[in-house]
């Protein structure tokens, strides 16, 4: 197999955060700061930890994935980005809670100096939360136009040929598809007119890919997915991805799910609820971001257990996602499951899953992953949506003629395929005949 051509990663790489006071993005940029000072190990990040086999069993190759492709070394991610609040990151790593404050302490010198930029914000979009630090305009199309400028300024700033946007702002209300949505001339014209279907990660997500920056969504709100911005990053060749991160209960679904249907077990019941008490719990207690969440929770089952195929196993099945705002426990998210599933005859039986997970420490490293590996398909030419990378989402981005592959099984093989491929080497099957000769 022939190798893809893949432009070296010289240089700085920018990642460009909007939400950038969050716990997700301080998580990230704290948890990087504490690697590169031999504080503690990257762990849950494909790219520093996660290995790759390649070719035959008996070959005893694993190479760790960055010795196998070429990525950009932590030493080299410049951070900046945008938020409603005017503070620092050091406050602001204070205010989420994740890291503990020995760990704040200790980055209080790089943390102190990132400040964000002013942020495109709409409370018509993001209810719960209000903050000053927010650009002004009298178009969706000049606050665009003004994070271009913040684009191009920050990549200048610093001396940066390349840059990755990451969507790590809060979850936006519901916007089911608009005909707004349906082309980039109708999009471009309905910024101008300050239409309501356009909301403030859809103008992000439009500059960053005319700026050539590749585009992440780490949040379930639509952001660069829908057709007038994949028509975009085709025509430019900017490789994007989506939509919201696949970290604590969706995790547990889309690997349990999978083992019971490779079972032929049935199941007629999946009741999922979460407490949470960060910053995203509170803006998710208002309806219409929650719904814009359970619209990407909801969505994984269908997709692995295929009702439609298998209608004696799951057709009946009732599946509820709920979450609660519980500001006690803050960021240290606790969810429980109940499986109700049958087996043999229809003879009932019952899985009872309790998560106690750490929302922002299984977040950060899927952060860290999508901008190094978004920066390595930039380099090797893949323009448009990059559907190798659902591994990392609850609600993955893919062609309208497909279903999403949610089968967290699947999208491993097919994100490594997607790498051996780039790299010229031999595709895993699985056959194995080889070794029986
Ligand atoms: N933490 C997880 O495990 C997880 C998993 C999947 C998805 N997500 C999603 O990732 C996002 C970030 O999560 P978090 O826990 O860091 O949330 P957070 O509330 O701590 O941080 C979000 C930040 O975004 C800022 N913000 C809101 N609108 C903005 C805008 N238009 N421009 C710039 N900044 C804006 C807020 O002020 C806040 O500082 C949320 O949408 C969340 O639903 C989180």
């Amino acid at each position: 197999m022939k190798k893809t051509k893949i432009a070296p990663a010289n240089g700085k790489l920018g990642v460009l955060i909007p939400g950038l006071c969050g716990a997700i993005s301080t998580t990230l940029i704290g948890g990087i700061e504490a690697v590169k000072a031999g504080k503690g190990k990257p762990i849950g990040s494909l790219t520093q930890m996660g290995r790759i086999r390649l070719g035959k069993r008996t070959d005893k190759r694993n190479p760790l994935i960055k010795d196998f492709v070429p990525l950009t070394k932590l030493d080299d991610l410049v951070f900046g980005g945008w938020d409603i609040f005017d503070e620092n990151l050091y406050e602001s790593a204070l205010k989420a809670g994740v890291l503990e404050k020995t760990q704040i302490e200790s980055l209080k010198q790089e943390f102190s100096a990132l400040r964000p930029m002013k942020a495109a914000f709409d409370r018509d979009y993001v209810k719960n939360i209000t903050g000053p630090n927010v650009k002004k305009g009298k178009t969706k199309y000049d606050l665009a136009l003004q994070l271009i400028v913040d684009i191009q300024a920050f990549k200048k700033d610093n001396g940066l040929d390349r840059a990755v946007m990451i969507w790590c702002a809060s979850t936006e209300t519901y916007i089911p598809p608009n005909d707004v949505h349906s082309t980039l001339a109708k999009f471009e014209a309905g910024m101008k007119k300050n239409h309501p279907a356009i909301s403030p990660s859809t103008l992000y997500a439009w500059a960053a890919i005319k700026c050539r920056v590749p585009f992440a969504n780490g949040a379930p709100n639509l952001s660069c997915n829908i057709p007038a911005l994949i028509e975009l990053a085709r025509k430019t060749g900017v490789p994007i991805c989506g939509s919201d991160y696949k970290t604590g209960q969706t995790l547990m679904k889309t690997i349990i799910a999978p083992g019971l249907k490779a079972r032929a077990l049935g199941i007629n019941g999946w009741f999922s609820t979460n407490i949470l008490g960060n910053r995203d719990g509170e803006v998710l207690d208002d309806p219409q971001s929650f719904k814009t969440k359970e619209v990407s929770k909801l969505s994984v089952l269908e997709s692995i257990l295929q009702p439609e195929i298998y209608p004696d196993l799951y057709k009946d099945l009732y599946h509820k996602v709920n979450i609660n705002y519980y500001p006690p426990r803050g960021d240290n998210k606790e969810g429980w499951d109940n499986i109700d599933i049958f087996g043999w005859l229809g003879y009932p039986m019952q899985i009872k899953v309790d998560f106690l997970c750490r929302d922002s420490i299984l977040a950060a490293p899927l952060a860290l992953d999508l901008v190094l590996f978004l920066d390595l398909a930039k380099r090797a030419g893949m323009g448009g949506t990059q559907e190798w990378l659902s591994f990392f989402f609850k609600s993955p981005m893919h062609a309208p003629e497909v279903y999403a592959e949610n089968d967290l099984f699947v999208q491993l093989e097919k994100f490594e395929n997607n790498l051996r491929h780039l790299m010229g080497e031999t595709l895993i099957t699985h056959l194995g005949t080889e070794y029986y000769r």
